[in-house]
């Protein structure tokens, strides 16, 4: 127990803050019973400055460049493991042992169909509807499918059925939304792929053509997601918490994360980033232009795939894509113009001070769009892909929550009115 306060002295009066240690030494001002005892509350739009909770799930020093799930370095994961191994981590908190792994594989075979009756909801999407939306919309649906929360004993806790059918089944449907979006027929998972090999197979499998699950995109896919998989309070993941903190069950509160995810500043990054090089090639590598748009403090436009809330140095994830993209397109010969353009970019940008001076490095977003390319998965499906990375991290966090009995209490923020105070009701003449 950190013996520690901090003092505010406010209206002339002084209040005791208790202050709280992390296990790697970051420091918080618990400011739970300011406005019991002071009257104030803390203001901070953009939750800048706020810790919304304490987790043992992923550590992350923005200064240094530290990403680690559950004490395990990033670089070591995304060498070492497979995405499942990386899923069973973050909800368990431990690697699998082999027969561990192997019975969350079976799992992961066992739950990969989804309901026949949700695939008729693909057809009633109008034509050019967005993967996400498509997305959202049946996880939330799952809810009434399979409806096991409310019988598991232990919802809460490390892999549950819940949990398993979902990590499966989001798979499934992410790769039937694309296959129902080009009008060809449903590839069902088959029980002898792995994880990322099944994804591949029932995206790119076709009746009339043999398709051969390729190992090297197998471990590209694998190390993609393992960097997606959980980056601690993020805009979705926080909102997976706040919607899991109403009480509801974990379908809907996924749900809700796949709807924060899709934003341009957070994973529709991904999608706004080969737009953004697009348009620089169409403009005949003019990045002048696009480097002044990004500056001008009157134009909104920024330099999508650059800059984090957290990192103020060079992203890990962004590092390890960067060489999976150059692995990928080597091995497999593929010669992408917006590779040539991503690094002519982030090249200008590292030599330019208000991008050096505001700590604006390449992020997660910059280079992974460029390997899904190479991969053949179609620009819409990127933020599909970070959100099948990122829900072992949803989930994770979700059953944390739920875990902390002490400070599971509903999300609520507060704030400061500065609205009319008060005004008389006149009843309009005219008014019926
Ligand atoms: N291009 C140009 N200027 C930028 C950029 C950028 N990409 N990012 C930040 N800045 C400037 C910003 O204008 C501000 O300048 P000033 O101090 O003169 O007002 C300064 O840098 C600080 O930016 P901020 O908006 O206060 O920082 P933030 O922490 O609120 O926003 C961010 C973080 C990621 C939303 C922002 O950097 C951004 O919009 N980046 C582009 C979108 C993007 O790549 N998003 C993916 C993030 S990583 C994956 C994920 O989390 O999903």
């Amino acid at each position: 127990m950190n013996s520690k306060t901090a003092q505010l002295i406010v209206d002339g009066h002084t209040y005791e803050l208790p202050v709280i240690i992390g296990t790697t030494g970051e420091k918080a001002i618990d400011i739970k019973n300011l406005l019991k005892e002071s009257g104030y509350i803390t203001l901070d739009s953009g939750y800048m400055n706020t810790g919304s909770c304490e987790s043992g799930i992923t550590y992350l020093n923005g200064e240094k460049g530290i990403l680690r799930y559950r004490g395990y370095n990033i670089e070591d994961l995304a060498e070492k493991c497979v995405f499942v191994e990386v899923a069973y981590l973050l909800l368990t908190g431990e690697l699998p042992n082999p027969k561990e792994l192997d019975q969350f594989k079976n799992d992961m075979t066992r739950y990969a169909l989804i309901h026949e009756d949700m695939i008729h909801f693909f057809d009633h999407f109008p034509p050019n509807s967005s993967p996400m939306s498509i997305l959202s919309t049946m996880v939330g649906s799952l809810h009434d499918f399979y409806p096991e929360m409310d019988f598991d004993e232990d919802p809460y806790g490390g892999i549950t059925t819940a949990t398993a059918r979902l990590l499966s089944k989001i798979r499934t449907l992410a790769a039937f939304s694309y296959k129902k979006s080009i009008g060809h027929p449903l590839v069902y998972p088959r029980a002898d792929l792995c994880y990322c090999g099944n994804f591949l197979n029932m995206m790119f499998n076709r009746p009339n053509i043999e398709y051969h699950v390729e190992p090297l995109l197998v471990s590209a896919l694998n190390k993609l997601l393992i960097l997606h998989a959980d980056h601690e309070q993020n805009c979705s993941t926080s909102t997976v918490r706040l919607v899991g903190s109403s009480g509801v069950r974990l379908y809907p509160s996924i749900s809700a994360g796949v709807g924060a995810l899709w934003g341009p500043l957070h994973g529709g990054a991904n999608v706004a980033v080969i737009r953004m090089l697009e348009a620089i090639y169409a403009d005949n590598g003019d990045f002048d232009k696009y480097i002044k748009m990004a500056k001008d403090p009157d134009n909104p436009y920024r330099l999508t795939g650059f800059g984090h809330r957290v990192y103020k140095t060079y992203d890990p994830r962004a590092k390890i894509i960067k060489d999976v993209t150059h692995q990928i397109l080597d091995t497999m010969q593929i010669k992408d113009p917006l590779l040539d353009i991503a690094q002519e970019l982030e090249y200008r940008v590292s030599r330019d001070d208000y991008f050096v001076s505001r700590n604006l490095y390449p992020n997660v977003d910059f280079y992974s769009g460029i390997v899904y390319r190479a991969m053949n998965i179609p620009t819409n499906m990127f933020t599909v892909m970070f959100a099948l990375g990122r829900l072992p991290g949803w989930i994770s966090h979700w059953q944390e929550m739920h875990m902390d009995k002490e400070n599971n209490k509903i999300g609520r923020p507060r704030q400061i009115y500065q609205g009319i105070v008060e005004r008389p009701f006149v009843v309009m003449e005219d008014r019926p």
